[in-house]
């Protein structure tokens, strides 16, 4: 068959790479893409990442994506970012007669709206943070003075992984909710907040496939947010992350699964948005057993790039009965290792940061055992490649086990260069410190 990725990030190269391994398929294309996997799939000149704010836009660019895949003949459409399902990709594909895999507009609202996902986990009683949602910056200011500090305050719309605030100080708090709701800090994804309370344990994520009533899980992993090390510092999209996490242990997933995936999967069907595409549960690992921190509506990045390495099934397989409804015919195994990625950066992310910069020692670190390289924010030029985002690389490393795949990593992301670089050195080192 022929299949399109869509999405240009690391996510969307591991995605290439893994399916470009089935033998199910005849012609990979990718829409953007990037350098990285122009060995691996046509890159097609076709962008959908404006973001769903502006709907129209993102509407034409959908459009024309829609008319690719039906010129080519294309068998399953496999979507990366979040602001495609949220404006409507999936939806637009299925009303075309092309399969697509990811939720529909409607049900990846337990992504696109926090207040969405809040209010039914509350409905059902999904394990999750107490929590309130504001539109007036005042009534937001007292609920939060009357709760104190520490507390989290998120933008309920797409923020690109950075709308989630953990305030520490109460005046933290207060100015984050003003600055979401009145100073348009996140734009319209911010004209809604949540406000919910700080919990206290240890995060990462469970990773379900579903196809609107059945599921598999992928290996548990964690991913590091933070920009420096030792968890500190903003945000970013994700500055590595490792698998298993040894924190989820085999019955914690299944209480997971228990708890949340299966009561989600059941409400998203009672309430006509039956939920098909990856559910991204990012969990907190509480006194008081796995508590939802959020839901995101896709693969993580960079969790995909540890998550597609580790998997044994032919992925086509696998998303094609999540398409039909048939996953409960689909037993995931997994190859018995671990898998490391590090990001490799340009100095000034997740704020401003230099482009254009040239990169070597890509193919000698490519050549190692065990290594990936995926491409995050690159750009060819006469043969060169250069950084071209934020996020440049990521290194994934598989290993016998975390040690083993940590040192593998990093020992490829040495081999690599470019001026003002930056990666974490600390991934992993949860797992690291829990085996000592
Ligand atoms: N790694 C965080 C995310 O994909 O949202």
């Amino acid at each position: 068959m022929n299949a399109l990725v869509v999405g240009k990030g690391g996510r969307e190269h591991a995605l290439v790479w893994k399916l470009a391994q089935s033998p199910r398929i005849d012609k990979l294309y990718v829409a953007p893409g990037n350098p990285g996997m122009a060995d691996l799939a046509e890159l097609v000149d076709i962008r959908v990442d404006t973001p769903v704010s502006e709907r129209d836009k993102l509407s034409a660019e959908i459009d024309r994506l829609v008319a690719f895949a039906k010129e080519r003949n294309i068998g399953l459409t496999v979507i990366g970012p979040d602001d495609a399902l949220a404006g409507g990709i999936v939806d637009r594909f299925r009303a075309n007669g092309l399969k697509a895999f990811g939720p529909t507009a409607a049900a990846a609202q337990l992504e696109s709206s926090k207040a969405f996902a809040k209010e039914l986990m509350e409905r059902i009683g999904v394990p999750t943070a107490r929590h309130h949602s504001f539109t007036d910056a005042d009534a937001a200011c007292k609920y939060i003075t009357a709760q104190g500090a520490p507390i989290v305050v998120k933008a309920s719309g797409l923020a690109a992984g950075k709308g989630a605030v953990v305030c520490h100080k109460l005046d933290d708090a207060l100015a984050t909710a003003r600055e979401m709701l009145e100073d348009d800090a996140f734009g319209s994804a911010g004209s809604e907040i949540v406000v919910e309370d700080y919990m206290v344990g240890e995060e990462a994520s469970l990773f379900a496939l579903c196809d609107g009533e059945h599921y598999v899980t992928l290996v548990p992993a964690q991913d590091h947010k933070a920009i420096y090390e030792g968890d500190q510092g903003p945000n970013t999209g994700g500055m590595g992350a490792y698998a298993p996490a040894p924190v989820m242990t085999p019955a914690l997933v299944q209480e997971a699964e228990a708890h949340i995936i299966q009561p989600v999967l059941a409400e998203m069907r009672r309430i006509g948005t039956p939920y098909q595409g990856v559910l991204y549960c990012g969990l907190m690992f509480t006194d008081e057993g796995p508590k939802v921190v959020e839901f995101n509506a896709r693969f993580g990045d960079p969790e995909c790039q540890i998550l597609m390495p580790l998997l044994k099934n032919d992925l086509v397989e696998v998303l094609e009965a999540a398409c039909d409804g048939q996953l409960d015919q689909i037993q995931i195994e997994n190859y018995p290792q671990a898998a490391v990625c590090v990001v490799m950066a340009s100095q000034g992310y997740p704020g401003s940061y230099d482009k254009g910069l040239p990169i070597s020692g890509l193919d000698d670190a490519s050549a190692r055992e065990g290594i990936v390289v995926f491409h995050a924010g690159t750009t060819r030029r006469d043969g060169a490649v250069y950084t071209d985002g934020g996020r440049v690389l990521c290194i994934t490393a598989t290993g016998a086990d975390i040690d083993a795949a940590v040192a593998n990593a990093y020992a490829a992301v040495d081999e690599i260069s470019f001026a003002n670089a930056y990666c974490r050195r600390d991934i992993a080192h949860r797992a690291l410190n829990r085996g000592r």
